[in-house]
């Protein structure tokens, strides 16, 4: 134990593999070339939820999901009262909803395969739907009722985190504006732009959509890329709406503070995180279908920021067969928020050699080499 880990990315998977990992008695430093949150991480809507995002059949990515789902009661309470910072985190439970007859079997048939997973999910019509969403549109015909989906405030999930990592002792360094990887092989050493140098016994690569401008350093194939999310936020009074609202063309997602978040665009613009009036657009005039009400609301907020996304769909999370003190957790894309609890207590797991809690083979980050 106490052996050195540095973590390259301060994002809400570094902060959540360091935040982790020092708990475990690892000395941890996270090096972030701008600050702690500012890219896709403090971005995000902050769903937790995998019955929504996961439409394909079950495949170990959903089981990944699903564990992660579960530390979150835990989780969320440890970072609170390590951080002594509150951030909301709230059951809302979710509205998945459908506009057509033909889309009830999609619904029947998720119902099926993750009600084999243990999840509840009921499908809700008529009378019944509108007692428990009021504002919804009659439009929708059915919905299906996740009373387990919920979510985080996550700008202020990231400030605790980070919090929480700086009061049991990690090291943080920030605006290093560029960080190399001079050695990996044997020992670790990343030198900073301003010529600062970093050693230590293990790396762990949370890099986000950043990911593969390491691949000639590795000498690996690793195809991350950007894929831009343009997101907007009304003003909503408390309670106006109480589920995350999710349909085939984004989500809904009502705040604590009196906001509702609708997301999100997915668009490829490099890493360009500006927000396009077309972007906006599309969200504007798909979400009244949902809630009538907001025809006549107009967004007082709106951002971007960038995905992690792989090639398969699927993050890099496992060590190097050929370096197995060089760990990957990077690769996110829609689901880093859900995914943090779960891919710490992994990287923790591999640091200190347990058994996998979840087959991480899918995961493997040589598999694109
Ligand atoms: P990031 O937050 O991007 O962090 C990576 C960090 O690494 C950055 O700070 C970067 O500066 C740093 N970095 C990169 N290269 C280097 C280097 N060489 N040296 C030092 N630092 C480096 N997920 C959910 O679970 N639920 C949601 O509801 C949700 N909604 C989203 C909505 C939008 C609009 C977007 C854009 C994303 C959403 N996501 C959601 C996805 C989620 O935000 C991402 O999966 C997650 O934030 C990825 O975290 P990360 O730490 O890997 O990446
Ligand atoms: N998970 C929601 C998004 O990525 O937009």
């Amino acid at each position: 134990m106490g052996e050195r880990i540095v973590v390259l990315g301060g994002g809400i998977i570094g902060l959540a593999t360091a935040f982790e990992c020092q708990r475990r008695g690892y000395k941890v430093t996270i090096l972030e070339k701008v600050t702690c949150g500012g890219q896709a991480s403090g971005a995000a809507a902050g769903m937790l939820a995998p019955y929504s995002e996961i439409e394909e059949d079950p495949d170990d990515f959903f089981r990944l999901c699903l564990a992660s789902l579960k530390l979150y009661p835990k989780w969320q309470q440890e970072v609170k009262d390590i951080a002594k910072a509150e951030f909301e985190y709230t059951n809302s439970g979710s509205l998945h909803c459908v506009y057509h007859e033909a889309d009830l079997l999609s619904l029947e048939s998720r119902q099926q395969w993750q009600g084999d997973f243990g999840a509840e999910a009921d499908i809700l019509q008529g009378e019944e739907l509108y007692k428990r969403e009021p504002e919804l549109s009659k439009e929708i015909i059915a919905a299906m009722y996740y009373p387990e989906e919920s979510h985080v405030f996550a700008p202020d999930y990231v400030k605790a985190l980070e919090q929480a990592c700086r009061n049991i002792g990690v090291q943080i360094y920030e605006q290093l504006e560029q960080v190399d990887v001079v050695n990996w092989e044997e020992e670790i050493h990343l030198v900073a732009k301003d010529g600062q140098s970093f050693t230590g016994d293990r790396l762990v690569i949370c890099s986000g959509a950043w990911a593969s401008e390491l691949e000639g350093t590795f000498g690996l194939s690793i195809p991350v890329h950007p894929i831009r999310g343009q997101i907007c936020a009304y003003d909503m009074p408390v309670g106006k709406v109480k589920h995350i609202l999710y349909s085939s063309q984004g989500y809904l997602v009502p705040k604590g503070n009196g906001t509702l978040v609708n997301g999100a665009s997915e668009d490829i613009a490099g890493f360009n995180t500006t927000v396009t009036e077309r972007g906006i657009r599309r969200l504007t005039n798909w979400n009244k279908n949902v809630l009538p009400y907001l025809a006549n609301e107009i967004p007082f907020h709106e951002w971007a920021g960038l995905r992690p996304a792989t090639q398969d769909g699927y993050p890099l999370i496992g060590k190097l067969s050929t370096a197995p003190h060089v760990i990957f957790a990077t690769g996110h894309y829609r689901n880093g928020i859900l995914l943090s609890p779960v891919t710490a207590h992994i990287v923790a797991d591999l640091l200190e050699g347990q058994r996998d809690r979840v087959p991480l083979q899918m995961f493997a980050p040589e598999r694109f080499s």
